[in-house]
């Protein structure tokens, strides 16, 4: 690729984040576009996709009903002219999709892309690091909620082990997918108890361990607020046997706040919506894996861009359907929490990603 971006009049797009960005009704650019691949998951978490209601006879999506990988293709390219940098491919699990490597190959090549990565359960992550890596993959996060089996198995509906992650994050590693990052959700009285193995583990390994306040997403998970663990606490619990020290985040928008080891042993991190939300510098839209485009992690509804760009819709036409829902947007549900909690469904977390 040479030369400045065009749109599809052929004007000069500003891909350094100026005046032509857009932005929403807070003022908040749009900067990250997390894309789902796939609705299934091999994994049953039951603060997720609860056994009893994602059985066998499940209706997921059709794959005619799920975007093909010229059509995520697309839209991202579109994407990316609005002000896009930074795309995240999740799922469901995402490496249940067939020759995933080919498109995050195509997406590391959009022009305004320089970060493509990857939130995975890990379950397959060994064999398919290194090729995923060549394909132009940057980094993975990889779920794990706990080293002790019983926990983890208790956590993933029974599904997997701690051991096979922990194999896929060594292979991660071993391929160049880094920093690795381990996400941890912390449910009080399930996994809490584990915390300190978690850190002890990945200390000093350049794993970037993040644990994340468990939160009232989709509408199944009987989300009570003191399941929730507030960071604060894990902060001073992990800072009595390791000294912590806050650093900066590492870019605007970060969701998680960082922190480092006195000793030198790396970093942790926590992702603290409940008891910090961060909604005001959010700039992350998502896109399901059937092409509905939704503004808010909590949001109860999104807007269509499959029917559209199945129609014929151009370049412009899609941009302005995107440009549109992005000014309108005002959502801040983590800040309104209190006031907003079971006024309206919400969307489904293994359908949007996370
Ligand atoms: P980095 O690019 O490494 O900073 O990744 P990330 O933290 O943006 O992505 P990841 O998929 O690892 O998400 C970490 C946790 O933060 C997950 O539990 C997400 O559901 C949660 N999260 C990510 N974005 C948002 C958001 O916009 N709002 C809320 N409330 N939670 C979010
Ligand atoms: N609260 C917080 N994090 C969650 N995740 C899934 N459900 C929840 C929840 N209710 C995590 C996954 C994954 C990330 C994308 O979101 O474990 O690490
Ligand atoms: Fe668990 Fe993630 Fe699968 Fe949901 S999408 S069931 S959180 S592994
Ligand atoms: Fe963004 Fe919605 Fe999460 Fe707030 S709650 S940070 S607006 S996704």
């Amino acid at each position: 690729m040479s030369g400045p971006a065009q749109d599809d009049g052929g004007r000069v797009v500003d891909l350094a984040g100026g005046p032509h960005t857009v932005r929403d009704r807070l003022t908040r650019p749009l900067r990250d576009l997390r894309i789902s691949v796939m609705d299934r998951c091999n994994f049953r978490c039951p603060y997720c996709m609860p056994e009893d209601k994602y059985h066998k006879d499940f209706d997921f999506l059709k794959s005619s009903e799920r975007l093909s990988f010229e059509e995520i293709l697309r839209l991202s390219q579109v994407f990316a002219r609005l002000g896009v940098r930074k795309l995240r491919i999740t799922g469901g699990e995402p490496l249940l999709r067939p020759n995933l490597g080919d498109l995050i190959g195509d997406l590391s090549r959009v022009p305004g892309i320089d970060d493509v990565a990857l939130t995975t359960n890990g379950m397959l992550l060994a064999q398919h690091a290194a090729a995923l890596k060549a394909a132009g993959l940057s980094r993975v996060t990889v779920s794990l909620d706990s080293l002790d089996e019983a926990v983890f198995g208790a956590m993933s509906g029974g599904r997997g082990s701690a051991e096979r992650v922990l194999e896929g994050i060594g292979e991660a590693i071993n391929a160049g997918l880094t920093p690795v990052k381990v996400n941890v959700v912390v449910i009080r009285g399930v996994n809490d108890h584990t915390v300190l193995d978690l850190v002890e583990r990945f200390r000093g390994t350049g794993v970037i361990v993040r644990f994340i306040e468990y939160m009232d997403v989709g509408t199944i998970n009987h989300w009570r607020l003191a399941d929730a663990v507030p960071s604060r606490d894990l902060v001073n619990l992990i800072g009595a046997r390791w000294p912590l020290r806050a650093v900066d985040r590492s870019y605007h928008g970060e969701v998680a706040s960082r922190y480092a080891y006195e000793d030198g042993a790396g970093e942790i991190g926590f992702v603290s919506s409940v008891t910090e939300p961060f909604c005001g510098s959010c700039t992350r839209a998502r896109l399901s894996s059937d092409g509905q485009l939704f503004t808010c992690l909590f949001a109860s509804h999104g807007m269509d861009l499959k029917g559209p760009l199945r129609a014929g819709a151009t370049d412009t036409e899609l941009r302005e359907l995107i440009t549109g829902v992005w000014r309108q947007r005002e959502d801040r549900y983590s800040e309104l929490r209190a006031q907003l909690r079971g006024t309206a469904g919400k969307v489904e977390m293994y359908y949007i990603g996370g």
